[in-house]
């Protein structure tokens, strides 16, 4: 049993974070745990903690607003859950020719999410947030045609470590020392605002 915790929020026109306690109730954030059938095993009786550590986390993601991401906690790893707009997913299918796995060929997500915007629901991008380089945290950088990423930057993530670059639905550009897409991880959805990450969408 675990607690899904919002840990920033990133709001799309002015990037200002919203920093929340680790633990914290928050309107964005924890809504429970999954419930989990756990077969009783009696030679082998892991701590709370260490079973807390592999839950699956529920996420409301009903106040996030387009265009804004907010960041869950999954297994220890940060998860980007953002809620895309139409125009950011037109600028999706502008750069399929700039990215390198365009059409998600790479085992990077389950097979549910092997589409166009690699999601279940389109709307609604879900990505652990640890660059596939050498493991760094990108930055969600939304601004259309930043200075420092180029005229034709249709809104990403970007690695500072190396300068790796991500599209909006985490697939990787050609040219930088990344080798491969942010990964998807298992989910589901319980309800339209309500998010399960560690449970893939044929066990919900
Ligand atoms: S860790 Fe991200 S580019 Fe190296």
């Amino acid at each position: 049993m675990t607690d899904a915790v919002v840990t920033e929020v990133v709001q799309p026109a002015d990037t200002s974070r919203r920093k929340f306690l680790v633990g914290a109730t928050t309107a964005l954030g924890t809504v429970g745990t999954v419930g989990i059938a756990t077969p009783f095993v009696a030679s082998w009786n892991p701590s709370a903690k260490a079973k807390a550590a592999g839950a699956p986390v529920k996420v409301d993601i009903s106040k996030i607003l387009p265009g804004e991401q907010i960041r869950a906690e999954w297994r220890g790893k940060p998860v980007f859950i953002l809620r895309r707009t139409p125009e950011m997913l037109e600028g999706l299918k502008a750069i399929n020719g700039e990215v390198a796995d365009p059409n998600s060929e790479q085992p990077q997500q389950p097979a549910y999410a092997a589409n166009e915007a690699r999601s279940i629901n389109p709307e609604i991008a879900v990505l652990v947030g640890i660059c596939t380089h050498l493991g760094c945290s990108p930055q969600f950088r939304p601004e259309v045609g930043a200075a420092d990423l180029g005229d034709d930057w249709q809104g990403g993530y970007f690695c500072p470590c190396h300068g790796s670059k991500f599209d909006l639905a985490g697939r990787v550009y050609k040219a930088v020392p990344a080798p491969t897409n942010l990964l998807v991880p298992p989910h589901s959805y319980e309800s339209d605002n309500v998010l399960i990450i560690g449970v893939d969408q044929e066990n919900a």
